[in-house]
C-alpha cells in the first residue's frame, strides 16, 4: 500500500503550488491623519436612515462591543447603559467608531477590515452596517425611539471581575504606593509562590490590576487609571527555604496596561510547575497625575483538568527588534521590516504587535513559495497594546521554511498625539518614547502529523476548490503520492 502523504519538501511545493497570490500589504503611508473615515450610508444596508433609533440599533451594538468597558466601574471614564449617558457622547462615538482601525479608534481593536484574516476569539469590531446605524442615527439627531424595543440591561459583576470568569488560582503581588508626581520605577517586586503541589497546565491567564484610584476620578489619558504600566513576569520552582528560584520556567505573556487575558486554546497549553512562584521581576509603575495610589496586581490561572496533557505548548514569537532602530523626527509613514524564516511547521495563536509612543500600525505577511500574503493589517494605539487571538480554525498554519515579514510603520509628526517630541531623532530603548518594533505573538510548532492533521481539518471545512484559506498555504497543495521512489523515479 504505498503511502499517500502531503508535500514532503518545500521545493516540491514551490512548484505545484496551484494559485498564485502576491496580495501585498495595503500601502498606506502609515500616518495617523491622512486616512478618511469608514463612512456608510444606511440605504446601503437596505435600512432607511430614518427609522435608526438608539433602544432598536445603537444600544444592541453598546451593549455587545462597548459597556464591558464603559458602564460604572468599567474602566472607561464614561457609561453607555442608558439613552441619556450615551446621547451627549453621540458626535464622539460616531467619530471615534468611524476611524474603525487607526489610534484613537473605539472600541481598541484595530484590525483593518477588508485584508486578512478576520475572524479572532477576542473580536469586538463593529460591522459595516453597525457604523452605518450609528452613522444615520447620529445625523438624525439621535433618536431614542420606542422604550419597549430597549434590550434588558446586562448583568456586569460589581467587583472588578474577571473578563474570563472566575480563575482557579489567583496570585497577589505586593502593594506598590507611588507619588502623586514622581519619576517612573522599573524593578523586581518580588516573587509570589503558586502554592502548588502538582504541574498544572494553563488554559489562560490574566492579570487585573486593582487599585485605590477612584472609578470615576477624571483621567484623559488611560496612565491616569493604573499605577502599572506593565510586568514582565516568569515561573519557576522554589528552592529549598523558599526564597528564590532554583530554575527560571516559562515566560509568561507580559502585563501591560490595556491589554487582554490570555487564552491559549485547547489543545494548547503552559505549564505552571509544582512547587513553583512567579517571579514579578520587571515591574514598570508610574505616578497617575493625581494624588499617591497603592495598587496591586492580581494573576487569575484557569487550568486544564488535572491530568490533561495538551498536544502543543506555546512560546512567544519575537519578530523584530529593539536594539537597532533609527526613528527620524517629524516624519509620517517610517518603515522597519523584519523578515524570521520558520524552522518548523508553525500554528500562530496571536499577533501582538509591539510598538512605542511612535507606532501607528503593523502588519505581517507570510512568505511562501511564490506566494506573498498579508496575515494581517492593524493599527497601533500605544494607549492600548493589544493581543489579536485567532479563532483556533482560522490561525495561519504555515509550513517550515515560511518567510514571516513584519512591517511596522510609525508616524513622530505632532498629528500623532501619543508623541512626546517631534523635534529629536530617537533610537531603540525601552522607555516608550524611545522604540521598540516587535511581535510578541503566541505560536505553536508542529510535528509533520499534527501539520498534516491540522491542514485535513481545515479542508474539510473548506466549500470547494475555489476557497482560499488565508493562511494556510498548503491547505489546497495537491497530494503527491510516494509510490514513485519505490519504481526508483524522482518525486514529480
Ligand atoms: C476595552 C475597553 C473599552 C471598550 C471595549 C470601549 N471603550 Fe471607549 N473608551 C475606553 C477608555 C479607557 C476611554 C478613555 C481613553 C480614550 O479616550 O481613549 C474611552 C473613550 C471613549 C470615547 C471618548 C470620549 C471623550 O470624552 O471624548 C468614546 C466616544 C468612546 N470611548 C466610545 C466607545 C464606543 C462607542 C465603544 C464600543 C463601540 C467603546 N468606546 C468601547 C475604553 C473602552
Amino acid at each position: 500500500m504505498p503511502a499517500r502523504h502531503w508535500f514532503p519538501c518545500a521545493i516540491m511545493a514551490m512548484v505545484m503550488m496551484p494559485v498564485a497570490l502576491t496580495a501585498q500589504y495595503p500601502v498606506r503611508d502609515g500616518s495617523v491623519s491622512n486616512i478618511a473615515p469608514y463612512l456608510f450610508a444606511a440605504a446601503d444596508f437596505g435600512i432607511n436612515p430614518e427609522d435608526v433609533t438608539f433602544t432598536k440599533d445603537i444600544a444592541p451594538i453598546l451593549q455587545r462591543s462597548c459597556q464591558n468597558c464603559h458602564r460604572a466601574g468599567g474602566g472607561a471614564p464614561m457609561a453607555f447603559t442608558t439613552y441619556q449617558e450615551t446621547r451627549r457622547y453621540a458626535t464622539r462615538i460616531r467619530d471615534r467608531t468611524a476611524i474603525r482601525d487607526r489610534m484613537g479608534a473605539m472600541p481598541p481593536f484595530f484590525v483593518e477590515p477588508g485584508v486578512g484574516i478576520q475572524r479572532f476569539k477576542n473580536g469586538n469590531a463593529l460591522s459595516d452596517e453597525e457604523l452605518a446605524k450609528i452613522q444615520a442615527w447620529v445625523d438624525n439627531g439621535v433618536p431614542e425611539g420606542d422604550p419597549a424595543d430597549m434590550p434588558p440591561p446586562l448583568e456586569f459583576p460589581t467587583d472588578q471581575g474577571w473578563v474570563l470568569g472566575e480563575p482557579d488560582l489567583v496570585l497577589r503581588s505586593i502593594d506598590v504606593t507611588v507619588p502623586a508626581v514622581g519619576p517612573d520605577r522599573w524593578g523586581d517586586i518580588g516573587i509570589v509562590p503558586t502554592g502548588l503541589t502538582e504541574d498544572r497546565w494553563v488554559h489562560s491567564v490574566e492579570v487585573r490590576e486593582i487599585n485605590d484610584i477612584p472609578t470615576d476620578a477624571a483621567a484623559t489619558t488611560v496612565g491616569g487609571r493604573y499605577v502599572f504600566h506593565h510586568m514582565t513576569y516568569f515561573s519557576g520552582v522554589l528552592n529549598e527555604d523558599g526564597t528564590g528560584l532554583v530554575s527560571q520556567g516559562r515566560v509568561w505573556p507580559v502585563h501591560e496596561i490595556g491589554r487582554n487575558a490570555d487564552v491559549f486554546g485547547d489543545g494548547v497549553g503552559m505549564l505552571l510547575q509544582a512547587n513553583s512562584a512567579l517571579s514579578l521581576s520587571a515591574s514598570h509603575v508610574h505616578s497617575t497625575g493625581g494624588q499617591a495610589n497603592t495598587g496591586h496586581l492580581e494573576f487569575g490561572f484557569k487550568f486544564f483538568p488535572k491530568g490533561y496533557e495538551p498536544k502543543y505548548t506555546s512560546s512567544i514569537r519575537l519578530g523584530g527588534n529593539g536594539i537597532d532602530m533609527d526613528v527620524r523626527p517629524n516624519q509620517a509613514g517610517q518603515e522597519f521590516h523584519s523578515y524570521d524564516v520558520l524552522t518548523s511547521h508553525t500554528k500562530i495563536i496571536s499577533f501582538e504587535p509591539h510598538l512605542h509612543a511612535p507606532g501607528v500600525r503593523m502588519c505581517m505577511e507570510a512568505i511562501w513559495g511564490i506566494n506573498r500574503f498579508t496575515l494581517n493589517c492593524v493599527g497601533y494605539d500605544h494607549n492600548w497594546v493589544k493581543q489579536y487571538l485567532y479563532e483556533d480554525d482560522a490561525a495561519p498554519l504555515l509550513p517550515k521554511g515560511t518567510i514571516l515579514h513584519i512591517i511596522g510603520f510609525v508616524d513622530t509628526r505632532a498629528d500623532n498625539p501619543n508623541l512626546a517630541d517631534t523635534r529629536n531623532w530617537a533610537g531603540s530603548g525601552r522607555r516608550s518614547v524611545s522604540n521598540m518594533f516587535a511581535d510578541l505573538g503566541q505560536m505553536v510548532r508542529l510535528t509533520e502529523e499534527q501539520f498534516q492533521a491540522e491542514m485535513a481539518e481545515r479542508r474539510a471545512n473548506m466549500k470547494d476548490k475555489n476557497t482560499y484559506d488565508i493562511g494556510c498555504p498548503l491547505c489546497w497543495a495537491p497530494q503527491v503520492i510516494e509510490a514513485a521512489t519505490a519504481t526508483g523515479g524522482g518525486a514529480p
